[in-house]
């Protein structure tokens, strides 16, 4: 069993890395930042605040019930919300049962699993086979944002928009206690700004498979 540990900030191109290098080999994924937002979706939905343990518990006990593929997810405002619940220790205790489950045991029987988010390197797999770390500067990663929201035609006002939500959500990942986003010491960096996705695919199958060859 391979398990490869992938964790960034909002929009860095992990989700779009992770999925490429699951596909390639044949590994089970999970969007972890999917779980945090399905459950923050919710609490918006039931009428809550994100920031409350209490509704943010009764959302996330409804996780297996939640659609992960609800259009709304995707939106930077439930990215958002995400953040909210994800700093409550409660809400990560229940998704971390989840994330455990799926890494020790992938489905499908596949005999390796990839998990996205924020703390796989660091608390959910701290034993995975490899790590990575994927940034991007915010304004880069504001504008990737943006374009996939808005299109070309997104005005200047919705860019400020989405670089001001996203900094804040770094501002609030980095610095919660509860699990934070931070590299692991173990992990290997790949930085986005200036690279397209296919130069990080190939640096990031590189690595892998180096790995795997001396493992
Ligand atoms: O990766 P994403 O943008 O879909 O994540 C949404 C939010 O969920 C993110 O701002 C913080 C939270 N999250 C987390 O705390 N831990 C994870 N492993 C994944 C996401």
């Amino acid at each position: 069993m391979t398990i490869i540990a992938i964790d960034g900030p909002a929009a860095s191109g992990k989700g779009t890395l992770a999925r490429r290098l699951a596909k390639h080999f044949n590994y089970a994924y999970l969007d972890t930042g999917a779980l945090y937002r399905a459950v923050g979706l919710e609490v918006k939905r039931a009428g809550g605040n994100a920031e409350n343990e209490q509704d943010a518990l009764n959302a996330a006990r409804k996780l297996a019930t939640l659609n992960m593929n609800d259009p709304e997810i995707k939106s930077e405002s439930t990215g958002g919300l995400a953040s909210k619940v994800a700093a409550i220790p409660a809400v990560r205790d229940l998704l971390l049962d989840f994330q455990h489950r799926f890494a020790e045991k992938p489905p499908g029987g596949k005999i390796g699993a990839l998990l996205d988010g924020r703390d796989i390197g660091t608390v959910v797999c701290p034993g995975a086979d490899i790590k990575l770390f994927i940034t991007a500067s915010v304004e880069t990663r504001a504008k990737r944002r943006f374009l996939e929201q808005f299109g070309p035609k997104g005005s200047d006002g919705e860019y400020q928009s989405i670089l001001n939500d996203m900094r804040q959500r770094d501002e609030r990942d980095i610095n919660r206690a509860a699990s934070p986003l931070k590299a692991a010491e173990n992990a290997h960096l790949l930085d986005t700004t200036n690279s397209d996705i296919e130069a990080v695919f190939e640096q990031a199958l590189q690595l892998i498979s180096d790995r795997l060859t001396t493992a």
